[in-house]
Parts: C-alpha cells; structure tokens; sequence
C-alpha cells in the first residue's frame, strides 16, 4: 500500500528532462520595472491574442498541489464591462481601462481538478503511485472541510496533538483556510498577468476596490467563490501613473537570518 504522504518526502524514482530556456535578467528587470499600476489610459487598444496569450500565461503560475482553483473573467460584453466599471466604484483605472479581466479564487474546485489530474495519470501511464494516491487519498483529506466545517474541526485537534510530537501540516482546516488557499495561488497568476501585459508593452492596475457582491453577480459565480482583484489594461496616459514608486528601506522586509 502507498503512503500518500510520501510524494512530500521520496524523490520519485522516475525522469523528466526539460531544459530551462535562456532569458536575460536586464529583460526581466525592465519587465519588473516597467509594471507601474496605471490609473488612467489612452484610447489605444489591447491586440486581442496579447490578452490571450497574457491569460495563458497566468495559467502558468505555480499553483497549490496543481489544483488550478482559480478562473480568469476577461469581461468584453459591453453591458457587463459597464456595470463590472460601477462596481469598481467608477475609479479612473477601470473607467479608463481597454480591457478588464476579474481573478476569482474557486476553493471548491479541487473536487473536479484533483479527478481530472488522476484521469491525466491514467492517459500517461508512467506516473510514480506516489502521485495517485497523493490525489487519490491526500488531496480529499487535506481539502474537505465536511458538512458545518465539522471535518475541518476534527482534522484541527487531530493535528494539535499530533503536532507536539512532530512537523504536520496545520492547515487548511475551516473555510477560511480554503479561501487563504486558493487566493494564494490565484494572486500568483495575476502577477503573472501583470508582469506579461509589461513584458508586451502595456500597463495594469491590480485593484480590489470594489464590491465583491456585485462583481459576483454580474459574473454569476458560485457563493462559495472569491474574487481576488480585478486587473485592468491598457496603454498608460501621461497622466497614467500618479507618482514615483514608493517602497520603504529593503532593510525594513528582507530578512536574512
Ligand atoms: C491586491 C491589490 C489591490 C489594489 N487595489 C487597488 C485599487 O482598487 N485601486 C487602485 O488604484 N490601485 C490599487 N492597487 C494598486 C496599489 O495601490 C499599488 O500596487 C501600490 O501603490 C504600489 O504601486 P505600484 O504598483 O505602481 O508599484 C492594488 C494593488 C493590489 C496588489
């Protein structure tokens, strides 16, 4: 029988060669550089395969146990863009904005994710029992919270105990875990979707002033979703990016210890 928890701990005895590309850090520095959040846009628009290709990226993200709890809404129906803008609170970075797109966190989608995952296994064939039944096994136990989040609340005092003896992990172990959870991973593809408008020349505005209810009703998405920011695009006004870029002292955040 496979120790599902041994994925974590067991180099699997199997080989996949990729090679790593070569790219320059002075290109990814601009990249970086470049990306300022843009509040005001010119009327130039965004080609469409830019924005396709961008989202792909985003797709590309590193992603808890490569469950892709998240989805991408790029919002193009002129109605809905209207009513998505009012309930940006009508701020200049979506009002002016070509192109918006909401990143909604789907904690519960791991249900379908983690099926599609085993049924990949089973297309490729050689893929180390570890990896089944760390899906097969694992991912249900770490993931369900059960009805009233009562599973959620035994897996909490099982893992307390169990703690004080050795390493476990702690969560997630309630609702709002799975939340944290997947917003984490959903954030790390916006930032791929920023830095990838930057890479093609056009700017973004991260933003989550909004409100969320209304957002989630014009998107008609599930209540158990949440939305993460909405990201919008387009080329920057000279009156575009309203100051230079403020950061405290490296000191104050990087600690090496
Ligand atoms: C999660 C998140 C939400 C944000 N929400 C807004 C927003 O609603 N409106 C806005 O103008 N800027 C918003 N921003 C942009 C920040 O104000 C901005 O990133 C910060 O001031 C640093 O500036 P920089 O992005 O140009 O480096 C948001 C940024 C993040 C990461």
């Amino acid at each position: 029988m496979n120790d599902p928890a041994e994925i974590l701990t067991k180099i699997p005895d199997y080989e996949h060669h990729e090679k790593m590309n070569q790219t320059s850090p002075e290109e990814f520095d601009h990249i970086v550089q470049n990306r300022r959040s843009v509040r005001v846009y010119t009327d130039e628009k965004v080609p469409e395969e830019v924005v396709q290709k961008v989202l792909e990226w985003g797709l590309l993200a590193p992603n808890s146990s490569n469950l892709q709890c998240w989805e991408f809404y790029w919002v193009r129906n002129p109605e809905k863009k209207k009513s998505l803008v009012e309930a940006l609170f009508n701020q200049p970075a979506a009002r002016t904005a070509q192109e918006i797109i909401v990143a909604v966190a789907h904690p519960e989608q791991w249900k379908k994710t983690r099926v599609q995952m085993l049924k990949h296994f089973e297309d490729q064939g050689n893929v180390p029992k570890s990896a089944r039944a760390y899906y097969e096994k694992l991912v249900p136990i770490a993931y369900s919270q059960g009805f009233l989040g009562i599973w959620g609340v035994i897996k909490k005092i099982g893992i307390t105990a169990i703690g004080f003896f050795k390493p476990i992990p702690r969560e997630p172990t309630s609702w709002s875990d799975m939340k944290i959870w997947a917003v984490k991973s959903t954030a790390l593809a916006c930032e791929n979707i920023m830095l990838g408008f930057s890479a093609y020349g056009y700017d973004t505005c991260p933003m989550e002033g909004y409100d969320s209810n209304r957002i989630k009703k014009i998107l008609g998405l599930p209540r158990k979703t949440q939305v993460v920011m909405a990201i919008s695009v387009g080329k920057r006004d000279k009156k575009g990016v309203y100051g230079p870029r403020i950061r405290m002292p490296k000191e104050q955040f990087i600690r090496v210890i």
